[in-house]
């Protein structure tokens, strides 16, 4: 018999071996956790489709305690939703000074001061009375089209309006072409030159999104978001709206899912490799691993911790999720299933 001349496994044979021999570490301050905001509650709400996460009175003492508490566990920087039953065609309530998302983060200010980076999701579907990310228009031969430009200006005022509020970074997710460009040259135009973009660069049109839907009351009342959202089937475009939102003045930029496009977090990564990458472990991702955990089908927390450290792993610097709290008490606690 042959002797093996090289040996991997003596690198796998005690934890501390494992761990020194590790690439992929997770860490909490490089994670986003995603909060909902509530237009007109009094009290947080449980979302339904999102176990274990709630939608919060902008101006609550829960809304406070609830950051209070990610900011103990190390995780520092949150993105902003908001649900609103004030709709209409252009999603006026998402530039509207007392509009939840401003609210909320004018009252985390007053409360916590510039401690948790603070993150704005911009778009207009959960705002629109048609659910779509951009204004429609009809074309004199019927077909109803999402105005790229028109949204364009919708978009800069947002960006304004989130800024004033006392906004980090702006986070554009509607995926019109341009949209970076449109709220730099705003948020310059009105001083906030110091405030950053993280832009949905490479987010693709998935079902994965569903339950996020259902939180925000967002889904598109006709057609679908094929016409902005990249198809899954194309992997290198994802280099071109990288690149060009990079040309535009994008701080961050993302891959949107993350677990199912993994190859495109890689490929991002290794063109870009100065370029801060961020990728969104989405809603249908969370709730499958929170499932296949009910279900008895897998270890609930080695799943997710799998998870994201195949994010990791793929390239991401920062990974936004409905996990981290529960990861970084894990961490916290030590726990290393690998
Ligand atoms: C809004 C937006 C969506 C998500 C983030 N911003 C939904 C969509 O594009 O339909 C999805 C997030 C998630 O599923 O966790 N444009």
């Amino acid at each position: 018999m042959r002797r093996p001349r090289y040996r991997p496994r003596r690198l796998r044979l005690t934890p501390q071996a494992r761990r020194l021999a590790s690439e992929a570490i997770l860490d909490p301050g490089h994670m986003i956790l995603p909060i909902f905001i509530g237009e007109g509650i009094k009290r947080p709400e449980p979302i339904e489709s999102l176990p274990g996460h709630y939608r919060y009175p902008p101006r609550s003492t829960e809304l406070v305690d609830y950051v209070s508490k990610a900011l103990d566990l190390g995780v520092r920087s949150f993105l902003l939703f908001s649900y609103t039953k004030r709709k209409d065609r252009i999603g006026s309530v998402a530039f509207a000074r007392d509009g939840p998302v401003q609210t909320a983060v004018r009252h985390l200010r007053r409360e916590l001061g510039w401690e948790p980076a603070l993150f704005t999701d911009l778009c207009i579907c959960s705002y629109t009375d048609h659910g779509h990310c951009g204004v429609p228009r009809e074309l004199p031969d019927g077909r109803v089209i999402i105005d790229n430009d028109e949204t364009l200006e919708v978009y800069a005022k947002i960006a304004v309006s989130q800024a004033e509020a006392g906004a980090d970074f702006i986070a554009p997710s509607g995926m019109m072409d341009g949209q970076v460009a449109a709220i730099r040259e705003a948020l310059d135009e009105a001083g906030f030159t110091h405030v950053g973009i993280m832009a949905y660069s490479a987010k693709y049109a998935s079902v994965f999104y569903g339950p996020f839907r259902g939180a925000l009351d967002s889904a598109p009342r006709f057609g679908d978001r094929r016409s902005y959202q990249m198809d899954p089937r194309r992997a290198s475009e994802a280099l071109r709206e990288v690149e060009l939102d990079l040309e535009e003045g994008a701080d961050i930029v993302m891959v949107k899912p993350a677990l199912a496009y993994l190859d495109v977090i890689r490929l991002v990564k290794q063109s870009f490799p100065w370029a801060p990458l961020a990728a969104y472990n989405v809603s249908g991702e969370y709730v499958m691993v929170k499932l296949a955990g009910e279900n008895g089908l897998a270890d609930y927390s080695t799943l997710m911790m799998e998870v994201l450290t195949a994010i990791r792993r793929a390239g991401a610097d920062i990974i936004i999720t409905y996990h981290a709290l529960e990861a970084a008490r894990l961490l916290r606690e030590g726990f290393d299933p690998f």
